[in-house]
């Protein structure tokens, strides 16, 4: 039933749409591809400048992917800027998320300020339904959002000159609503399109009880980069901050009420939010050999957390004691480094539970790409398959650029 209103939201959606509405939707299944053995689906975003396009790839149930199709976003995307910043346009994590108990996927279009938000099929995970048209973003470059875990209210961060947080009610009826009041500001110096990673938000989280909204916040970067200053904005009935580095990317620590926060200025930080004295509230770690650990991700099958590193294509594996003691688990007793993907250059990364096994989806800016990656218990991260994502781009006339892509979310069901 509920797909059939589905079918009739989107298709009036299209028809308000301008005349120079792009293609609402590009095929990239294989001939032939049935829907019946997907398990779930992944999704990232071209992020183009013009023509934001949000593509799917359904998850089977080995875990491996296979494209499925381009759905336009109805917004635009930001290019990123020349190197250093030669990837990583949005300069977050979190720019797409996915809501398994909604049932639907959210993403951010920096260069139009708006949130889109789609149904996802009931029979194919893969098969998204826009809901209505994208809804402003209350404020200019929004870069990433969150979700609560009842997949009711979503929040978004922005980057730009207008820049801070909003909120928004969901359902699969109406999309997304605003909440009134609901904006706060960062207060940041930035312009629209934001000018590098200096003074930008990296990623919106909720705190683990969904009282407080966390936002990491990248300061000027000077040099030592180890002093730059970064720090969580906590928002709750008593404003908070804590500093760190340069956080980028937050992972709560299931179990505490802590979170793990990627510093590409060190390596990673871990923030004890429980108020105790029995522990530091501050960690930072050092990463040997680390250039940008931005993005992170956890897995319940490892219970481990894993860091990206997209300039030396390294995802690093760290084990988190009670104690909010870590260690890096090396991948072999021969292996200095951790796991090394070439010359990859991973960024969004999500990881999702098929079965009994958890694999890793990684976006693979420098090779244009996704990685898939088996956890297969602590220590035993492999790679299990390399989807190029150029070819199949061209066959289907999407436009895409590796050096513009940003985006990963999973659903399973
Ligand atoms: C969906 O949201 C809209 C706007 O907030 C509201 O008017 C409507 O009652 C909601 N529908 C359901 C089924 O909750
Ligand atoms: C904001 O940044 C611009 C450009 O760096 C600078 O000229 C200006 O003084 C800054 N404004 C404030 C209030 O810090
Ligand atoms: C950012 O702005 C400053 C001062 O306005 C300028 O010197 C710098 O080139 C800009 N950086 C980028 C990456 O555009
Ligand atoms: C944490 O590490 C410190 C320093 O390595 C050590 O002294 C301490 O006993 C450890 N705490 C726990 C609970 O493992
Ligand atoms: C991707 O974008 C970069 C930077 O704008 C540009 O130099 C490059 O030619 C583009 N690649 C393709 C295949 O369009």
């Amino acid at each position: 039933m509920k797909i059939f209103t589905l079918f009739t939201l989107a298709s009036v959606a299209s028809t308000v749409l301008a005349s120079t509405t792009p293609i609402e939707r590009i095929s990239m299944a294989p001939k032939g591809f049935n829907s019946d053995f997907t398990v779930g689906a992944a999704y990232f975003m071209t992020n183009e400048a013009s023509d934001n396009y949000l593509v799917s790839s359904s998850i089977g149930s080995d875990g491996k992917l296979t494209l499925y199709e381009a759905v336009y976003t109805g917004g635009n995307g930001v290019p990123a800027l020349p190197p250093p910043f030669d990837t990583d346009p949005l300069f977050s994590q979190g720019s797409v998320g996915a809501s398994q108990a909604g049932r639907f996927v959210a993403n951010v279009n920096a260069g139009s300020n708006t949130v889109s938000v789609y149904a996802i099929d009931i029979f194919n995970p893969a098969q998204l339904w826009p809901i209505g048209k994208p809804v402003s973003s209350g404020g200019e470059f929004p870069n990433s959002l969150v979700i609560n875990k009842a997949g009711n209210r979503v929040c978004v961060v922005n980057a730009g000159a207008v820049n801070g947080v909003s909120c928004y009610k969901f359902n699969w009826s109406h999309g997304l609503t605003p909440i009134p009041n609901s904006i706060r500001s960062l207060q940041l110096n930035q312009t629209t399109p934001v000018n590098g990673s200096a003074s930008t938000p990296s990623q919106i989280i909720f705190s683990a009880d969904e009282k407080q909204l966390i936002v990491s916040v990248k300061k000027q970067l000077i040099v030592p980069v180890e002093t730059a200053h970064g720090y969580l904005a906590i928002w709750d009935i008593n404003a908070d901050a804590r500093s760190a580095a340069v956080p980028f990317s937050i992972t709560p620590i299931p179990g505490q009420n802590a979170l793990l926060v990627s510093d590409p200025g060190v390596g990673y930080d871990m923030f004890n939010l429980d108020g105790t004295k029995a522990k530091a509230a501050t960690i930072s770690v050092p990463v040997a050999g680390q250039v940008a650990i931005c993005w992170s991700t956890y897995s319940p099958e490892s219970g481990n957390f894993y860091l990206i590193d997209v300039e030396t294509s390294i995802i690093s594996e760290v084990d988190i004691a009670k104690s909010l003691n870590s260690t890096i688990v090396k991948a072999s007793a021969s292996s200095k480094v951790q796991y090394p993907l070439g010359t990859d250059g991973p960024l969004d990364t999500a990881v999702a539970t098929v079965g009994k096994n958890d694999f890793m989806y990684t976006l693979v800016a420098k090779a244009t790409g996704l990685t898939v990656l088996s956890v297969g218990g602590p220590g035993k991260l492999t790679v299990l398959q390399r989807i190029d994502l150029v070819a199949p781009a061209k066959a289907a006339k999407l436009a895409i650029n590796g050096t513009n892509v940003q985006g990963m979310a999973t659903f399973i069901g």
